[in-house]
């Protein structure tokens, strides 16, 4: 694992567009891993921008994401596929029929799971796959307990979830008590992860996941067991991390961060 801290939201949300957009060059037929929340708007507006402005090209790209909310089409405004949607797909030169999300509606979810598990591997595995983390240290919908080795799955959204996310829903009430989150085994079988977490409110639980002990109770510690996993900070989710000066002085040092210093 390495953690770059930037300046800022925006710098380390513009660090990973620029990660993706460096893959995206090395690979036009990439399959990337996406994920929803407030965290990512600023990287999906950098990926736009980079389309517009340098011809950043999605067109033979394939996209899997990492959770959707059981009960709602794709169509409401509050699913994880209108979000995507709304701030990347509509707005790239994407082909829809290349971007995957779990389909919270399917009559039978377990076998919409399996399926979703398949689809992954038929397109040759995850590249890059793209992380936030809930304030409980959830990656996707992974809650408290989650299997290590799970694969996904409906998982049973926590109250700590709920009281993150109901916010964003027109009416709270309206929020599904439960999700399909591929599991914490799924995002470890990605061949690269990056994680994006920012702002004050965050930065308890990423010192948790990096520099505390791995325990199912927070998905987010997994990472630590994955071979290539950038973490992605600002200074304020930096905030609680004891090594911070160890992890600058890596970033200032290893030859691979060159271009993005
Ligand atoms: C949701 C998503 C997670 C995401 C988390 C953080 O729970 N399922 O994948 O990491 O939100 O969201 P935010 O960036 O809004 O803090």
């Amino acid at each position: 694992m390495e953690v770059i801290i930037r300046e800022n939201g925006e710098a380390a949300a513009l660090l990973v567009a620029r990660i993706i957009s460096r893959e995206l060059h090395a690979n036009p037929n990439l399959v990337l891993g996406l994920a929803t929340g407030r965290t990512m708007e600023a990287v999906y507006r950098s990926l736009v921008r980079m389309h517009r402005e340098e011809a950043l090209d999605f067109s033979l790209c394939r996209t899997f994401n990492l959770d959707e909310y059981v009960g709602l089409p794709g169509g409401d405004p509050h699913s994880y596929r209108h979000y995507m949607n709304h701030h990347l797909f509509l707005h790239v030169n994407i082909d829809l029929r290349n971007t995957h999300l779990p389909n919270g509606t399917a009559t039978d979810l377990e076998a919409e799971c399996g399926a979703y598990e398949q689809r992954i591997v038929k397109c040759g595995g995850i590249d890059l796959q793209l992380l936030g983390i809930g304030r409980a240290g959830h990656l996707g919908f992974n809650e408290p307990l989650s299997a290590l080795r799970s694969r996904t799955r409906v998982k049973a959204l926590s109250p700590m979830t709920m009281a993150q996310n109901a916010p964003l829903f027109s009416d709270p009430t309206l929020m599904p008590r439960r999700a399909i989150t591929m599991g914490v085994g799924t995002i470890l079988g990605c061949r690269r992860c990056i994680l994006l977490a920012t702002g004050t409110e965050k930065a308890e639980i990423v010192a948790k996941a990096v520099e505390g002990p791995i325990t199912s109770m927070i998905s987010a510690t997994a990472l630590q067991l994955h071979d290539r996993c950038t973490v992605v900070v600002d200074e304020e989710a930096a905030g609680q991390l004891r090594s911070s000066d160890y992890y600058r002085w890596i970033f200032d040092n290893e030859p691979e961060w060159e271009p993005f210093r």
